[in-house]
């Protein structure tokens, strides 16, 4: 909780599904009881994720105060472009507010870094957000923000990608930590550590990323199209891995990029 933030520490990512694909994922999850959908301006899928959540909310009667949707924006160019970016994405969604909103990556320098959050700033004093944060910055990104601090920062977090020096400057200033690619894109099922902690507790091994992550304070977006998938990966709330566990996972960091890494840009 920050700054009245009050974030369902689990959702579902979007990023790399089709229109057809998002709508019927989102749809599914919903339904499956989560909360919280993370999408962005660049995964072209806003307006699926707005449709899925506005027709679940028409036929179930839920409020959309219940719901938690995150976007993000592209580019960061300047002050007028952010705003109009955020409207942009707004319409395509046909939302009235999104409930964060992200700097999608501290690309573009300081003097445009400062000048798009001033734009976020903004835009949460006039309604259209409910909380700003950033995403992929690194400490020294951080260290340029002076005015309001970002609610959260979405970076790549799983146990080979651990980020540790990030981690620690948001924990030190109060930033929440959003964990992105939470299940290491599958990349690492066959880890020996993972195979072992899974079988012990009986789990598959993406419920116990997400444990590890959820254990860590993270909050945790995985992706999946599949409802099998979607239903299973939210059943992370009824076990516990042990110290020994997150010790075993802690020490499998690699820095491993799942995706792109941004967060020494200039
Ligand atoms: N801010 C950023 O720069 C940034 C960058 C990347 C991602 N993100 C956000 O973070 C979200 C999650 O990250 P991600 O999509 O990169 O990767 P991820 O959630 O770590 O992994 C997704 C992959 O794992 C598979 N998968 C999902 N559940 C599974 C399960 N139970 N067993 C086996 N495989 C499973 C998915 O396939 P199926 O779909 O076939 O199940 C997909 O291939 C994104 O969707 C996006 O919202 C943000």
């Amino acid at each position: 909780m920050r700054d009245g933030l009050s974030i369902p520490q689990f959702g579902l990512g979007v990023y790399d599904m089709s229109a057809k694909q998002t709508y019927a994922a989102v749809r599914t999850a919903l339904s499956a009881g989560y909360k919280h959908v993370d999408t962005a301006e660049w995964y072209y899928n806003e307006a699926d994720v707005g449709r899925a959540l506005n027709d679940h909310l028409k036929e179930t009667g839920a409020d959309r105060s219940d719901y938690f949707v995150t976007s993000k924006l592209m580019r960061n160019r300047s002050y007028a472009a952010a705003l109009a970016d955020l409207r942009a994405s707004l319409e395509r969604a046909k939302l009235d507010y999104f409930d964060l909103y992200l700097l999608h990556s501290p690309i573009g320098g300081p003097a445009v870094r400062s000048e798009v959050w001033r734009a976020l700033v903004d835009a949460k004093a006039e309604g259209l957000v409910r909380s700003i944060g950033v995403s992929n910055f690194g400490v020294r990104h951080l260290d340029e923000i002076t005015t309001e601090l970002p609610a959260v920062n979405q970076v790549d977090l799983h146990p080979w990608m651990r980020h540790e020096d990030i981690v620690a400057a948001c924990e030190a200033r109060g930033i929440l930590l959003e964990a992105w690619a939470p299940l290491a894109r599958g990349l690492k099922f066959d880890d020996p550590a993972l195979v072992r902690i899974a079988k012990k507790h009986g789990r598959d091994k993406a419920q116990v990323l997400l444990r590890w992550g959820l254990q860590h304070g993270f909050i945790v977006i995985p992706k999946s199209v599949s409802p099998a998938r979607i239903a299973s990966n939210a059943e992370v709330f009824d076990f516990v891995l042990d110290d020994e566990d997150m010790q075993a996972l802690d020490g499998l960091d690699e820095y491993l990029v799942t995706d792109w890494d941004v967060v020494d840009v200039e």
